[in-house]
């Protein structure tokens, strides 16, 4: 076991480069299964998750070329369902599996996984995508803790989503890409990642319009042929590592994002007090000591993403006042707030509605990340507080965050990863 050692209260300054969507890669490596031709993905992100994906794949039978930088080339033609068998841990311990449902049904017309696992982040049911599969003409049912899907063929449908679903608006979209006639998906999610496995899927030869929008139209086509494909860079990380200019009171130029996507929390941030300047490619974030109190009400894109609410109330502890996040995505997100009490945080929580008390400064702890969001909160609250933070728990930032210390110390954090059962106390100062 690992745990990181932080040495806190230090403004960081420089570039930062972000990598890959994660959340895009994930439903893109999937979507390749539809393929009938080799396809070349870059800018993929050298991250847990994509590399469970990877294996996950070559054992369904994916011929996988791992290139330089992020590059690889995935050959899914002789992938079979009956494959999944030998994949059933990996895909039990992660979220995106599920995208394997969607994928396979529209290639083999049949599937059967564990169900997904993922962050303990409240009850995440997978309701929605089992009603798409449906209206596809697809059975569909849970057993033994599996998912099962069979569909003699699958035929264009209009589904109405409940709950504006990320997982389930891709994953239909996936099925449906090669069903017969067309398929309307409403209350879509709009996503900047689903767009992203739009454009991959249309890329290929998919015909899809309207995705970013609410009403997603997929007209079926019998062939996918290969094509190269660039990830888009992940809007979670880029607004992970713009908080941790704002949280160290530091000046950090965040490269290679799409400023649209940032646009929740470049907004927050400005209502705060905190400069931004915005660049084609690239944000500027320039911290302030003693930022303003916010409200902050999660909502799907374009609202503020539920997955930056965590690091965001490593911001609200040291503002000025009282702040506010209402969680409307996820049922339990609050965990990890028991965590920044332990460095002196005031933070209540009632329902869905956390109160954080900002009294301007945080101290360092032993604290644990208590899932992938909630780990990137530790490490921006052990880099914005004074003295020592020992951060236990990371195999959840590891699923994904690309070389995380290795940017934060380059921005000039006192960060390190040393084995927990190490004396961190007699090494930490020379690994640091
Ligand atoms: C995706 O999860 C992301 N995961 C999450 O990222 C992200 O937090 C979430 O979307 C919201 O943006 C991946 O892309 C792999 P949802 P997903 O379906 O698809 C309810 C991260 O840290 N719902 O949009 O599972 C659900 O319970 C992670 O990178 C149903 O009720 O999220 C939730 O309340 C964590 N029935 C809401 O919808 C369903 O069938 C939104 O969930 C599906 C979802």
């Amino acid at each position: 076991m690992e745990k990181l050692i932080i040495r806190g209260n230090r403004p960081l300054r420089g570039e930062v480069t972000i990598s890959g969507a994660k959340n895009a890669a994930l439903g893109i490596l999937p979507a390749c299964i539809l393929s009938d031709e080799k396809c070349k993905i870059e800018n993929l992100p050298n991250i847990k998750d994509i590399q469970n994906y990877i294996s996950i794949l070559t054992r369904l039978g994916a011929e996988v070329d791992m290139l330089s930088n992020g590059r690889t080339c995935i050959d899914a033609q002789k992938i079979n369902y009956e494959n999944t068998s030998s994949a059933h841990e990996e895909i039990r311990n992660m979220r995106a599996s599920y995208y394997l449902i969607g994928a396979l049904l529209g290639k083999c017309k049949r599937v059967e996984i564990p169900l997904p696992g993922g962050c303990d982040i409240g009850p995440r049911p997978i309701d929605q995508h089992m009603k798409g599969f449906q209206a596809l003409g697809a059975e569909v049912y849970i057993e033994g803790g599996k998912v099962i899907a069979k569909a003699e063929e699958l035929l264009g449908a209009t589904i109405f989503l409940d709950v504006v679903s990320v997982g389930a608006t891709i994953n239909i979209m996936l099925a449906a890409v090669k069903a017969k006639g067309v398929t309307a998906i409403e209350n879509a999610a709009k996503e900047p990642h689903v767009v992203d496995i739009a454009n991959f899927l249309n890329l290929m030869g998919a015909n899809i319009k309207g995705a970013g929008t609410e009403v997603i139209r997929i007209t079926g086509v019998e062939h996918l042929s290969g094509c190269t494909y660039m990830v888009i860079p992940d809007q979670i990380v880029a607004g992970t590592y713009m908080l941790a200019a704002a949280v160290t009171y530091g000046d950090i130029l965040v490269k290679n994002i799409i400023p649209k996507h940032m646009d929740p929390l470049t907004a927050k941030l400005n209502e705060m007090g905190i400069l931004t300047e915005e660049y084609d490619d690239a944000i500027r974030v320039i911290g302030k000591e003693n930022p303003k109190a916010a409200n902050v009400k999660t909502a799907p894109y374009p609202g503020f993403p539920t997955d930056l609410q965590q690091p965001m109330a490593v911001l609200m502890c040291l503002a000025d006042g009282v702040s506010t996040i209402h969680e409307n995505v996820f049922e339990n997100r609050f965990k990890y707030l028991d965590e920044l009490r332990k460095m002196g945080a005031n933070v209540s929580v009632n329902g869905r509605t956390a109160m954080i008390i900002g009294n301007g400064k945080l101290t360092g702890s032993v604290i644990k990340a208590t899932d992938l969001r909630a780990g990137a909160a530790m490490v921006l609250a052990g880099l914005a507080a004074e003295g020592k933070t020992e951060i236990m728990g990371l195999n959840h930032i590891d699923r994904g965050y690309e070389d995380m210390e290795e940017k934060l110390r380059s921005l000039g954090a006192d960060i390190c990863r040393v084995s927990a059962k190490e004396d961190a106390d007699e090494i930490d100062h020379e690994v640091c």
